[in-house]
């Protein structure tokens, strides 16, 4: 874990307008002063993010969550009080503090308060919202330890706090509070009946649904870069391991993976990552349960292999 004196450098960073990774608890964050237009540019920049895509604000307490708002309805205050700290970002109303370039011009922001002690300490300490996407460059992994992110930014990142391995393993969950009804944007392991359970029915978004992928570059934000496919069954050819949790398959290599979804989840990127730079021609990995508990794991396959299906339909379809 980072000294005090180095989440007190940290913090002066964030406040100096440079960037700085911090471990959260879902994966870690690429950090900047929210309320800094150039110090955001300088996050889409380092992770060659387009400009179309918004980013979340974290913060340390409910006052400063309020800052960045424009309106916090009840809602908001239930899941808060039930979720908070927690991987549960909120789409509100944006307030105008919040420059344009954090939200992707849009007029709603994503807030978060982070349950990981030392994204508390480093907000807490820089005084300041932070803006802070995924630590990778745009279409790679998401990072869970600090050598992820020194691997994907390396010299473009001013500082990287290492906090260990995360615990969640994926992004938070997605709400957007800023319509009618409320509407999940993207599945976590906050799942849609946790949150049904504070504020009643909630509609999901056709993305985070799954019904229909589309395997544009948002799909791509979540995948390795060996092909991934979702199969009971083995490419006919080319060298594959294959990431078990309940019947093994007699491929070149297996992975047996967690048959409980929080353990699943937390373990998923790192094994991705590891497996990435192995050289396999395919990673396939055993679909998962329909339980409400996996949605955020099986959106994340989902978009993972819908990179692979346009791969596939390019190369002739090798596979299966
Ligand atoms: O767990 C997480 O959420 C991690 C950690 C670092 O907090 N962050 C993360 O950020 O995953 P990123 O930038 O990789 O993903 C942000 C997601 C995207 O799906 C984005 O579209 C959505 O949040 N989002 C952010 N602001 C939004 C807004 N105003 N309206 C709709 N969606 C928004
Ligand atoms: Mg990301």
């Amino acid at each position: 874990m980072p000294s005090r004196d180095e989440i007190l450098h940290a913090a002066e960073l964030i406040r100096a307008g440079r960037l700085v990774a911090f471990p959260t608890e879902t994966v870690y964050g690429l950090g900047a002063n929210a309320l800094d237009a150039g110090a955001v540019e300088r996050i889409f920049r380092a992770k060659g993010r387009p400009a179309t895509s918004p980013l979340i604000v974290h913060v340390a307490s409910a006052a400063m969550a309020r800052q960045v708002v424009r309106a916090w309805p009840e809602a908001a205050d239930g899941l808060a009080a039930r979720f908070w700290p927690g991987p549960l970002t909120l789409v509100l109303p944006k307030a105008p503090a919040i420059p344009s370039r954090v939200t992707a011009g849009l007029d709603t922001v994503g807030v978060r308060m982070p349950a990981h002690p030392v994204a508390q300490a480093l907000i807490e300490a820089a005084g300041v919202p932070v803006a802070a996407p995924s630590a990778n460059r745009f279409t790679q992994l998401s990072p869970t330890t600090a050598e992820h992110v020194r691997q994907g930014l390396g010299a473009a990142v001013d500082l990287i706090l290492d906090g260990g391995p995360t615990e969640v393993g994926i992004e938070s969950t997605v709400l957007s509070l800023a319509g009618g009804t409320p509407v999940l944007l993207r599945p976590g392991m906050i799942g849609k009946p946790d949150l049904e359970a504070v504020i009643g029915p909630i509609a999901v978004a056709e993305a985070a649904e799954g019904a229909h992928p589309s395997p544009g570059m948002h799909e791509r934000h979540y995948s390795p870069r060996t092909p991934l496919v979702v199969s009971r069954k083995l490419p006919v050819s080319g060298n594959t391991v294959y990431l078990w949790h309940t019947v093994e398959l007699p491929a070149k290599k297996t992975v047996k993976m967690p048959n409980e979804a929080n353990r699943f989840a937390q373990r998923l990127y790192a094994v991705l990552h590891e497996l990435d730079h192995e050289g396999w021609d395919w990673i396939v990995v055993e679909p998962v349960p329909d339980g409400p508990e996996w949605d955020g794991v099986r959106d994340r396959l989902r978009r993972a292999s819908a990179a692979t299906d346009g791969e596939r339909r390019r190369a002739g379809d090798r596979v299966i």
